[in-house]
């Protein structure tokens, strides 16, 4: 599947095309592994019904008056939480034409607080989807352990849905979660 970017208003123009709305939450943390390697941020993504990794969130419907109705009717499905996500949370827009589905991604970002993210975690047991569509919530290890390879290398070495790496690579990068050479390294190591 061959994503390129588009603007969110130009993407709404286009035809015979379905939307899907993606959100990654994060929430800074000063916890650290093995009492010294630095957490530095909690983000979210989950493991999908497929065995791949995704964020939560999903197509959007017709009868969804809006993309982010959309996107909160299928976090409330995924994760039983309501976020009540907005246009002010977007970040970027993605169109895949290569058959058979024409696809539109619009990618959103959410900053908590580590206790809201811990709330949300807690309660993903208790929705609709649990087991289902969404098999577990899961962190993205930011940090690179010695060997070089575990941490983010390793994680990014997983098979991901549609644009979903892209998508948190970039993500990573312009929230600046990660320093842009580690991020460097650990592309260079991840094998896919
Ligand atoms: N995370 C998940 N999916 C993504 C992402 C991402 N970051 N980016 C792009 N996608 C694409 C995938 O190709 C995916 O199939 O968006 C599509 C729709 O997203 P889903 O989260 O899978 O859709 P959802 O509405 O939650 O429900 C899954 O899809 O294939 C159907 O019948 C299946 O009912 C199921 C539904
Ligand atoms: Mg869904
Ligand atoms: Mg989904």
């Amino acid at each position: 599947m061959n994503f390129g970017p588009v603007s969110r208003q130009d993407s709404l123009q286009l035809k015979g095309y379905r939307h899907a709305c993606h959100v990654m939450i994060y929430a800074p943390s000063d916890e650290k592994l093995f009492g010294k390697i630095p957490i530095r941020y909690a983000v979210l993504m989950q493991l999908r019904f497929d065995g791949r990794l995704g964020f939560p969130g999903g197509f959007v419907d017709p009868a969804d008056g809006s993309l982010e109705e959309g996107l909160n009717r299928e976090v409330g499905e995924e994760l039983g939480a309501g976020l009540a996500l907005a246009e002010s949370d977007h970040m970027c827009t993605h169109a895949c034409s290569t058959p058979p589905q024409k696809l539109v991604t619009h990618f959103y970002t959410k900053k908590l607080s580590l206790a809201e993210l811990q709330d949300i975690e807690r309660g993903a047991v208790t929705a609709r989807e649990h087991g289902k569509e969404v098999m577990g919530l899961v962190r993205v290890p930011l940090y690179t352990l010695r060997d070089g390879i575990g941490g983010l290398p390793a994680f990014l070495s997983n098979s991901f849905v549609g644009n979903a790496r892209c998508q948190l690579v970039d993500a990573l990068r312009s929230l600046q979660l990660v320093r842009e050479p580690w991020l460097q390294l650990a592309i260079k190591h991840s094998h896919r």
